[in-house]
């Protein structure tokens, strides 16, 4: 019988250390996109998704993600005598998002630790992991597009996205062949940040997976690889091995908000589609434009 989805795994242990100084004292998922923290694009993406319940793997110093996602009786009770209504429901509807429960990563000791760590909550039920700085944008959410698939091959997928050939090295890369499934590849091989030369995919894993409890058997075997880290790409390499898996070349644009870059562009993106915000800051980037005649 096929498990239904219910539970998310999202880790936000990281140092992000690509992002000091910023990210000294705050949390990288907790940096702003436009309005929003990163890690409320996440739990919404999951929310959109029918997911139940998000386990949060945190560490010392994260405790303002799960303070953004709790509700506070002194905010609320303040807002209330100012009769800020609009700005109450929207914090009320933050903190009644979704059931989250947070387990502790003692130490950053790779994403790969970080997913088993979640072993006694999620039991023995298939997944989803989303990691907590990768955004993605799409009609169908990311993750529903995922569990749309599982419905039919029923074992584990990772998300996929197509790079340049001269950027695999800073990827975990899947090799496959097309099945009869629309996006859809049976990976035969997958390699975390090959050397440039020894991979002929341009197959990226991003960060959303979809995965059988069975992986769990696999990381607690898993002994440090790359940059000494428990990675998760050696488990997931063996869970392919033993039951099979898919990769899925998602619908839609992916954003790592864990870098400089990915954030910025993020940040245009989102901006431009902005409700109020939107009209202003094109006018804002015409004016650049026109200054600097650069487009
Ligand atoms: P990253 O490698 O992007 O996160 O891991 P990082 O280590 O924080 O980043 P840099 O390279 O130092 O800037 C992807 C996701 O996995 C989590 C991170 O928080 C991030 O959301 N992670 C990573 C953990 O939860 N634990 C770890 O040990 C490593």
């Amino acid at each position: 019988m096929m498990k239904k989805i219910r539970k998310a795994v999202i880790p936000v242990a990281g140092m992000g250390t690509r992002f000091l100084p910023a990210t000294k004292a705050i949390p990288k998922e907790m940096l702003t996109i436009v309005d929003r923290p990163t890690i409320q694009y996440i739990v919404e993406e999951v929310v959109a998704s029918g997911i139940d319940e998000v386990i949060l793997i945190t560490s010392e110093g994260k405790s303002a993600i799960e303070n953004h996602f709790d509700y506070d009786f002194r905010l609320d009770t303040l807002l209330k005598q100012k009769r800020k209504r609009a700005l109450r429901d929207e914090l009320n509807k933050i903190s009644g998002l979704i059931d989250i429960v947070s387990v502790r990563q003692k130490e950053p000791l790779g994403l790969g630790h970080a997913i088993w760590m979640a072993r006694n909550v999620i039991g023995n039920e298939p997944f989803l992991v989303l990691l907590g700085d990768d955004l993605v944008r799409s009609e169908t959410p990311c993750c529903r597009q995922m569990i749309e698939l599982y419905s039919s091959v029923k074992e584990s997928i990772v998300a996929i996205q197509r790079v340049p050939r001269d950027q695999t090295f800073q990827y975990g890369i899947v090799e496959g062949s097309k099945t009869k499934h629309k996006r859809t590849y049976k990976v035969r091989r997958m390699v975390e940040k090959p050397a440039p030369g020894t991979s002929n995919s341009d197959m990226a894993i991003i960060g959303r997976y979809l995965l059988m409890p069975e992986v769990f058997d696999f990381l607690g075997k898993t002994t440090p690889g790359h940059g000494g880290e428990i990675q998760l790409t050696d488990a997931l390499l063996a869970l392919a091995n033993k039951r099979g898996m898919y990769a899925y070349e998602f619908e839609g644009k992916r954003y790592d908000a864990g870098d400089k870059l990915g954030y910025l562009k993020a940040i245009v993106d989102i901006a431009l589609e902005h409700p109020s915000l939107g009209k202003q800051f094109k006018d804002h980037l015409h004016s650049i434009c026109n200054t600097k005649k650069c487009c």
